[in-house]
């Protein structure tokens, strides 16, 4: 049996693992097209055919609505300015709650903050990390207005259980699906069940171009909704509001063609990003299933997960070592990882202070609603002491190297008495 590098044995892997770059000759012939095209933007926020953007925005949504057989694609400059145009495009308005998941980027819940409305955290399934149903329904009040399920980490939250509350309730339906394209629940597509999808095309997505986002609808009356609060809004209530202007105050959030001509070339070998990264994780699945106290990550019957991040859960007591000696062991042997992902967002400064827009409290001055340690848990367990998790979208694997990840795994975990006597002196 090698010895651990810890302890000053020889790395499984030696260097940093080489980075993935999705980027390629494709992308920069079309970079190229649009900068002689002389045309890096082609919107005006005003009335007119500019409205709606350039060649290029035009033609990426057409493509993105085409992929994911939805009826518009609104393209946005990040997920965030999305998750934003989304909670406009509800009618989201002061004191409105919207119920969502602690574990997820801080972006899903600043988004319904900028309109005044509350966020109501509900707890997550243990096994895929999404919010759970049954705590939804639970935080359901009067003041209700809309679910924002978080595809979190590339698997989709339950979509179709989170639809029949919507609907049983009377609540909008938005799914942050960032992390999750191609992700899907029994041949939905993450994204697509909830009255609006948003994803996210920022750097470090399965495909992206720098930054950008695209949200999907079926519904004609959210699209232009969304396409109004995109792109300066106020200025055309008149041709397109149809009388209901609230929340048409519009942004800068709009795509450049550069962008647009990227995302293109992607979307169009999106599948071989999404499943060279599932087969990556899969691998890592397959060779640590096995180990005591290691849990690889699960995926619901009859789902996709992207993997956009591959997480373990970690039971220190079933292995007898703590997260933290582990994980700086699997540091020296050369696999890249991190724990706990984020900290519940109820724990950020503004929950706790109850201070968000303005000095004054705004919006919490309208709510009950309290943000307490302890509140949530699942996801309280998971960050601090379970979750280590490996991020396939950032590098690039083969086989060969995929087998390494593993044989790090299993190298620690092998040793983990020795590393136990070892961590206990340091
Ligand atoms: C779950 C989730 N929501 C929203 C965002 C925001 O995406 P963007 O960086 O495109 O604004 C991210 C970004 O990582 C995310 O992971």
């Amino acid at each position: 049996m090698s010895e651990l590098a810890l302890l000053g044995g020889q790395p499984v892997i030696s260097g940093p693992l080489p980075p993935y770059r999705s980027l390629g000759e494709a992308e920069e012939e079309a970079v190229r097209d649009v900068v002689r095209s002389g045309c890096l933007s082609g919107f005006f926020g005003s009335p007119g055919p500019e409205f709606l953007g350039g060649p290029k925005v035009q033609e990426f949504e057409a493509a993105w609505a085409k992929r994911y057989g939805v009826k518009h694609a609104v393209s946005v400059n990040s997920a965030t300015s999305g998750l934003i145009a989304a909670m406009g495009a509800i009618g989201l308005g002061p004191g409105d709650e919207v119920i969502l998941p602690p574990w997820t980027m801080s972006a899903t819940a600043m988004a319904p903050l900028i309109y005044g409305g509350i966020p109501v955290f509900a707890d997550i399934e243990d096994e895929t990390f999404c919010i759970d149903p049954g705590a939804v329904a639970a935080a359901i009040g009067p003041k209700t207005k809309a679910i924002l399920a978080v595809n979190l980490f590339g698997h989709p939250a339950p979509l179709a259980k989170l639809r029949a509350i919507a609907d049983d309730k009377g609540l909008a339906l938005v799914e942050d699906s960032a992390q999750a394209p191609l992700a899907n629940e029994d041949g939905r597509l993450a994204g697509t069940v909830g009255d609006i999808g948003v994803y996210s095309l920022n750097f470090h997505k399965h495909i992206h171009a720098g930054e950008g986002g695209v949200c999907v609808t079926d519904d004609d009356g959210l699209a232009t909704r969304l396409r109004m609060i995109r792109n300066h809004g106020e200025n055309v209530t008149e041709e397109l509001a149809g009388g209901d202007i609230a929340n048409m105050v519009g942004f800068n959030f709009r795509m450049t063609e550069l962008s647009a001509a990227i995302a293109l070339v992607q979307l169009a070998d999106i599948e071989n990003h999404v499943g060279r990264r599932e087969a990556v994780a899969r691998a890592l699945s397959d060779g640590t299933r096995d180990l005591e106290g290691w849990t690889a990550p699960t995926e619901r019957d009859g789902c996709r997960h992207n993997y956009y991040e591959w997480v373990a859960r970690f039971d220190a007591q079933a292995v007898g070592v703590s997260r933290e000696l582990f994980s700086k062991a699997l540091t020296a042997e050369g696999f890249p990882h991190f724990t706990g992902y984020v900290a519940p967002l109820y724990q950020l400064p503004l929950f706790r202070q109850r201070k968000a827009i303005g000095k004054d409290g705004y919006p919490f001055t309208l709510t009950e609603r309290q943000y307490e340690p302890g509140m949530c848990p699942v996801t309280e367990r998971l960050h601090e002491n379970e979750a280590v998790l490996f991020e396939p979208c950032a590098f690039a694997v083969d086989d060969a190297l995929a087998q390494k990840l593993v044989e790090a795994v299993r190298k620690v975990h092998d040793n983990r008495d020795l590393l136990n006597a070892a961590g206990g002196k340091d």
